[in-house]
């Protein structure tokens, strides 16, 4: 064979990675989507789910889809929980087959706070950090509704929560997860109490940025309880906007380096940043916005948004990250890492089935070598 063929060996995304007790083959990391297949009463994973995952048990890490910490975190349909015995054992079945095909998989944590909608919740009312309504939608069984102004939480309410994720990160580990992830961006729960306009707090989970990111805190804290202070990951967006009260600015952006330098300080075994939007689908992600926290950051760091093959090499490259995660490459290539390994370009999704119930659009994506086209495909590009 030619000997200017490139090698894989060429390729960072494919070197062996660390992550604060978690040992990756490869730094090609599944980024968490939600993608409404627990399509029952009691939000249990089903065997579709250990076929999805089982199929992607290449990654060198899967980050599961955000899954409730309690029955008052529901705000999304048919997305499954943590915190009932019969969707312990869901999981149980979806880790045993990741783990006998040799993969690794974290549970993501969720909560959508005000985000949700008394639909989700037997008509009663969110709560968020403040009576604000974060004007947004949530997608309940009769379609996408807006939010509604939610009760502002007390400090007990509070304080349930965190028992909560502490009660939802150990059930992870006896659902043989090899970690868990903190999902604390979006629109969601952790964001809300993060951000100056939703937060209108006067107590010590408000007032200003420290006491702010103190309900982050507290949760790190307490989900490393069961962890033994190993393999808990926290995902932050720290460029997230949507709609008029989540806005990347001035204040939010030197509230998240605030808060990233002080994550040193706390059990984090990584740190997943989903980085600042592209305008364009060709535009290559902004580095500099990535590289602003690997210098407040002295962990681990996986980045995400945007990126292939070539810019996730690029930024492993570069230093600005430990490893890539990758969303929508994921869900229309279970093999991503086999593709990336031949340098074939990698199949496009379906956006209409990313949510709808069932096994298409889910399980049904071939493998690289396999089906039509196979022959072409299995030609390494250069
Ligand atoms: C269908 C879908 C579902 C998602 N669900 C989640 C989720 O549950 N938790 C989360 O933190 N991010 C979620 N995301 C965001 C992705 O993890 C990721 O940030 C996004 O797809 C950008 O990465 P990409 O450019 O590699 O696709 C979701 C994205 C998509 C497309």
């Amino acid at each position: 064979m030619s000997s200017t063929l490139p090698t894989t060996a060429d390729q960072p995304l494919l070197r062996r990675a660390d992550l604060g007790g978690l040992s990756l083959p490869n730094r090609v990391v599944m980024a968490p989507l939600t993608r409404g297949r627990a399509a029952n009463a009691a939000l249990v994973p089903t065997e579709l789910h250990a076929a999805y995952y089982g199929q992607r048990a290449t990654a060198g890490l899967i980050i599961t889809e955000g899954t409730w910490v309690s029955e008052r975190a529901v705000g999304f349909v048919h997305v499954p929980g943590i915190y009932r015995e019969d969707q312990i054992a869901g999981w149980r079945r979806v880790t045993d087959v990741v783990h006998a095909l040799g993969g690794r998989i974290v549970l993501q944590l969720w909560h959508t706070g005000a985000a949700s909608h008394p639909d989700h919740l037997g008509g009663e009312l969110p709560g968020g950090p403040s009576a604000v309504n974060p004007r947004t939608r949530s997608f309940t069984a009769g379609g996408f509704k807006e939010t509604v102004t939610p009760r502002e939480m007390t400090t007990a309410d509070i304080a349930a929560t965190v028992a909560d994720f502490r009660a939802a990160a150990e059930n992870a580990r006896r659902a043989g997860f090899d970690g868990v992830e903190i999902g604390a961006l979006g629109a969601f729960l952790i964001a809300q109490f993060l951000n100056p306009r939703l937060n209108r707090r006067t107590d010590a989970y408000g007032g200003d940025r420290t006491g702010r990111r103190r309900l982050l805190l507290d949760i790190v804290d307490a989900v490393a309880e069961p962890w033994h202070g190993r393999c808990v990951g926290v995902r932050l967006a720290p460029y997230w906007n949507e709609g008029e009260h989540f806005r990347a600015d001035e204040e939010t952006l030197a509230d998240h380096d605030a808060l990233v330098t002080e994550l040193n300080d706390r059990p984090v075994a990584y740190l997943h940043l989903r980085g600042r939007d592209r305008t364009t689908a060709d535009e290559a992600p902004d580095l500099a916005a990535l590289a602003r926290y690997r210098r407040r950051f002295d962990g681990p760091l996986i980045a995400n948004n945007g990126f292939d093959r070539e810019s996730g090499n690029a930024v492993l490259d570069a230093g600005i990250a430990d490893a890539v995660s990758f969303g929508t490459h994921f869900i229309a290539n279970p093999d991503l890492v086999t593709r990336f390994a031949l340098r074939q370009e990698p199949a496009v999704g379906d956006p209409a089935t990313y949510y709808t119930g069932g096994a298409g659009g889910y399980v049904d994506y071939a493998l690289s070598g396999s089906g039509a086209g196979a022959a072409d495909a299995l030609v390494p590009g250069v």
